[in-house]
């Protein structure tokens, strides 16, 4: 997105920058050359056939050539007026923006000439003039005085007498009235000059001819001809020129190097008066009325009499003028070119110029899309990182999915462990009954046992099912209003008798006299029940269990107070956890019911919570809303029944103080002291009733201690010393396999036989509890024969090896099946004994110093591995060593005996005889 914005800005920034280059670039090439503004400029000129009219057009021509800004539109009309008067017409319809015009005829022309003039459009006269002064400016010769000079130059010619013959241009035109009257007043104050006869030329060569051909003959004695210009001169020199009759002066006007002056030089006509046509001037002094300078309305042109004398000179100056003429318009045709070189220049450095912004430009941009690209990199990198954390996120949930689907496997091999046990109990008291039905007081016990165990798994079983329907969404309320008050005093009866049993102070407290709530009785029974039964469980004797009942604005409240062993905080985290596999210690055992309890109140739209301290007790309060504003249509039962409620009354009474009663039979008394047993187990379990079985089925035959926990366990096992442990794995404090690992690393302990109980039957635990060196491994459910036998057989072998021990010299035992930490206690214990043989103060106080050992510890542990007591082992190594020196020392009875640690000869020699049979010095002499 980001992306494609950028590109398009670029793609604009790019477009923009071309626009302006392009607009820059123009406006150089625009201002590098200062223009005039463009104007258009129409002439209109009356006839064009003659070379005066064609250098006239020329001149203005090559004077337009410094203004090519100049739009120069020209029209000729033949010598007709009405043909002029309609092109004039025809120009100003095209917007022209000034009219030059050399009218055929003033009259005619006039008008159109006012019109122009008074519509704004500056109007320029040449060569004739128009009948108006309305008109911006005239360029062109003096007539008159071109007329006048002609007229002196005949009166000179004529040398003041002779016959003239004058012909005419145009009479209506003012160029042929202007010379007719400078002519004929140069002449008037000469009366023997004459012009006798006067001929419309039309300013046309052959007009002039004809009509002078038609008259000459008339006067043949006619001494000079003016013709109001050249061509109709030489038009008169061509009349002459095919006849007999001698050519009078002929005077022409105009005086163009190619015509007048050839004329002259050719000696055809006699003179001319220079015209200057007014080309050139006439568009300097357009441009200098467009363009708002300055200008002189009338401007007359220079002239002068060229004839034989000076048309030499006049040709040279002509033809100079051409060659320069043509030089200039070379130097223009140069000057264009450098014009064409300096612009193409120019364009390429404006090109280069361009490209180099350009450059600039797209660098920049180059720059600028570079810089956004690493934005968009790095925005890249940290969507990646985020992705890579959100992976990381994903594994980590993956690991805690895996970690909660382990706990619920967890949680199904613990429900299984808890089957395990009471079927243990079933089974095993069954087998039994099969085997001894007779014997009435364990018949009763057994059977009692039987009842128990079957009434916890059913309340295991109710609970996974309760649980599995609540995890299914099949389970639905159904509530009827009921007392709560009386709902919970009757389950509260139920627990009257355990309490009063073990004088737990059980109380109802409430300011209630009634509370109708709306509830699901079924479920709600096995709420209090199971909070109750808990209660009662971790509550010691003479503790108390208070239940309050009270209510606020929208919610009963019933609270279950104890002063139990309580829970520890990680406990109270997850106390309603199903799956928790924390260290439950004081709480463990309480399996589904507080699980199953928050669901049901859930149901209820109530909330369940618990307070708890370790070793000060515990408080669950519940708050279940009042009214019926919380539940749907089909959650309410509108019709209690009574009845139903007394049946499931009776059967949660029964399943939830089952383990709290105890009403084991009286024990008949025992023949058998257990002092005169021979061997002492210790029977770690803390299932009161498993363990209850267990020292039944041994303390006939075994001297039996017991331990509901690990600490007390090992309390009793230093304390004692054992023969043989049995110990469960899962028992409250140190488990059985740490208890294990004490024992057979503690040299006190370390020769005891460890017999482990437990339901988990994982081949691993198994691996694990003998690591820690169990001497057997008994999974639940055992045969209580297989148990008896094993534990026979353990102590047989324990007997064997004190045999092994104590049938030779005690020192430098070594036995491969003998523990390490045993093997180091015979060596300490013999090693000190033969140091202080001699030693007769050595007693059975100072090893036990030595040894860090108590006394029963010592005595046990020396039993047990070396089948003899503390004292008779030393007396025995006293002998022994005696026995030794009596046979290879040749020191004196007395002396052996102080080196022995008799206190006299005598006391040794009596003890000897006593032991051997024979007198020291029998001994020595055998
Ligand atoms: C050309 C011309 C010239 C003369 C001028 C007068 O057409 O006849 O010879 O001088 O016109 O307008």
């Amino acid at each position: 997105m980001k992306r494609s914005f950028t590109n398009c800005l670029s793609l604009r920034l790019l477009r923009l920058f071309i626009a302006g280059m392009l607009l820059l670039f123009l406006f150089c090439a625009c201002t590098g050359q200062k223009k005039e503004a463009a104007y258009t400029i129409g002439f209109s000129q009356c006839v064009e056939s003659d070379a005066w009219r064609k250098t006239m057009l020329e001149g203005m021509k090559r004077e337009l050539t410094f203004h090519p800004n100049i739009n120069f539109i020209y029209r000729q009309a033949d010598g007709n007026s009405q043909k002029q008067v309609s092109q004039v017409k025809e120009l100003l319809q095209k917007k022209i923006d000034l009219l030059i015009i050399s009218p055929n005829e003033a009259d005619p022309l006039t008008p159109v000439v006012e019109e122009a003039f008074s519509k704004g459009i500056p109007v320029i006269v040449v060569d004739r003039k128009i009948s108006t002064p309305l008109y911006t400016a005239y360029v062109g010769g003096d007539n008159y005085a071109i007329g006048k000079m002609a007229g002196e130059y005949a009166l000179h010619w004529l040398n003041g007498k002779g016959k003239i013959i004058e012909i005419t241009g145009l009479p209506k035109s003012s160029p042929a009235m202007e010379r007719h009257k400078g002519f004929t007043d140069a002449l008037k104050n000469y009366p023997a000059i004459q012009i006798i006869h006067q001929v419309n030329g039309e300013w046309l060569n052959q007009t002039a001819k004809k009509e002078f051909a038609a008259i000459a003959p008339q006067y043949p004695d006619v001494n000079l001809v003016f013709a109001h210009n050249d061509m109709m001169a030489h038009g008169v020199y061509e009349v002459y020129k095919n006849s007999s009759h001698p050519q009078p002066a002929i005077i022409g006007v105009d005086g163009l190097p190619n015509a007048g002056m050839q004329f002259i030089a050719g000696k055809e006509i006699t003179a001319t008066m220079l015209y200057p046509t007014g080309g050139e001037e006439a568009i300097r002094i357009a441009l200098k009325v467009l363009n708002k300078q300055d200008y002189v309305k009338e401007n007359l042109l220079q002239t002068t009499v060229i004839d034989s004398t000076n048309v030499r000179i006049m040709e040279l100056q002509a033809a100079k003028a051409i060659s320069q003429q043509q030089q200039i318009e070379r130097q223009l045709g140069m000057l264009k070119e450098q014009q064409r070189i300096y612009n193409n220049q120019r364009t390429f450095v404006y090109i280069l110029v361009t490209s180099l912004v350009l450059s600039l430009l797209l660098g920049s941009l180059a720059f600028y899309s570079l810089r956004e690209n690493r934005k968009i990199n790095s925005k890249l990198h940290r969507k990646n990182q985020e992705i890579l954390e959100h992976q990381a996120q994903l594994v980590e949930m993956s690991a805690k999915a895996k970690a909660a689907n382990e706990a619920k496997v967890n949680f199904f091999t613990n429900i299984s462990h808890e089957f395990r046990t009471p079927l243990t109990l079933i089974l095993g008291p069954l087998e039994e009954l099969l085997g001894s039905t007779r014997n009435q007081y364990n018949l009763s016990q057994t059977l009692t046992l039987i009842q128990k165990n079957v009434l916890r798994l059913l309340r295991l079983v109710n609970q996974l099912i309760d649980f599995r329907k609540i995890e299914v969404d099949k389970m639905r309320i159904k509530a009827s209003e009921n007392d709560l008050i009386i709902f919970v005093a009757d389950i509260i009866q139920s627990y009257k008798s355990i309490a009063q049993k073990r004088n737990i102070d059980l109380r109802l407290i409430t300011k209630e006299r009634q509370l109708p709530v709306w509830m699901d009785v079924n479920m709600l029974d096995k709420v209090i029940f199971n909070l109750l039964s808990n209660a009662f469980k971790f509550t010691k004797d003479n503790g108390y269990i208070h239940i309050y009942i009270s209510r606020n604005d929208n919610n009963a409240i019933i609270r279950i107070e104890d002063n139990g062993v309580g829970m520890g905080a990680d406990a109270v985290a997850h106390a309603f956890d199903v799956f928790y596999q924390g260290e439950y210690e004081n709480y463990k055992g309480s399996g589904l019911g507080l699980a199953l309890s928050k669901e049901l109140i859930t149901l209820h739209k109530g909330t369940i919570t618990v307070l708890s301290e370790k070793w000060k007790g515990t408080c669950f309060e519940i708050n279940l809303p009042l009214g019926t504003a919380h539940l749907l249509p089909n959650e309410m039962a509108p019709e209690q029944q009574q009845e139903t409620k007394q049946a499931v009354l009776y059967e949660h009474e029964k399943i939830f103080t089952a383990d709290l009663k105890n009403e084991t039979v009286e024990k008949p008394e025992t023949s058998v002291a257990p002092s005169e047993k021979e061997y002492s187990i210790l029977v770690i379990e803390d299932n009161a009733d498993l363990r209850q079985f267990l020292v039944n089925k041994l303390n006939t035959q075994y001297e039996i201690l017991e331990a509901d926990n690990g600490q007390t366990a090992l309390q009793q096992a230093f304390d004692v010393i054992p023969d043989l442990i049995i110990c469960d794995v899962v028992i409250p404090g140190k488990d059985g396999m740490a208890l294990t690992s004490i024992f057979k690393n503690d040299f006190r302990t370390s020769h005891i036989p460890v017999v482990l109980l437990t339901a988990k039957t994982a081949i691993e635990q198994q691996i694990e509890g003998m690591k820690n060196m169990a001497d057997a491994y008994i999974t639940k459910p055992f045969n209580i024969t297989f148990l008896l036998q094993t534990i026979q057989s353990l102590l047989g072998n324990r007997a064997r090896l004190k045999e092994h021990f104590t049938s030779g010299v005690p020192t430098g035992l070594k036995t491969q099946t003998i523990g390490k930490p045993d093997r180091k206690f015979i060596n300490d214990f013999s090693a000190l004994v033969e140091s202080n043989l001699s030693n007769e103060e050595l007693t059975v106080e100072v090893i036990c110093k030595q040894m860090g050992m108590s006394r029963v510890q010592l005595y046990r542990k020396v039993k047990a591995l070396m089948n003899s007591n503390v004292n008779d082992y030393i007396l025995n190594t006293r002998l022994q060593k005696a026995k030794y020196l009596l046979k290879n020392e040749p020191y004196s009875i007395g002396e052996i005996a102080s080196k022995t640690g008799f206190s006299s000869s005598a006391y040794f020699s009596s003890v000897f005889k006593t032991k051997t049979g024979l007198s020291p010095k029998e001994y020595r002499e055998k």
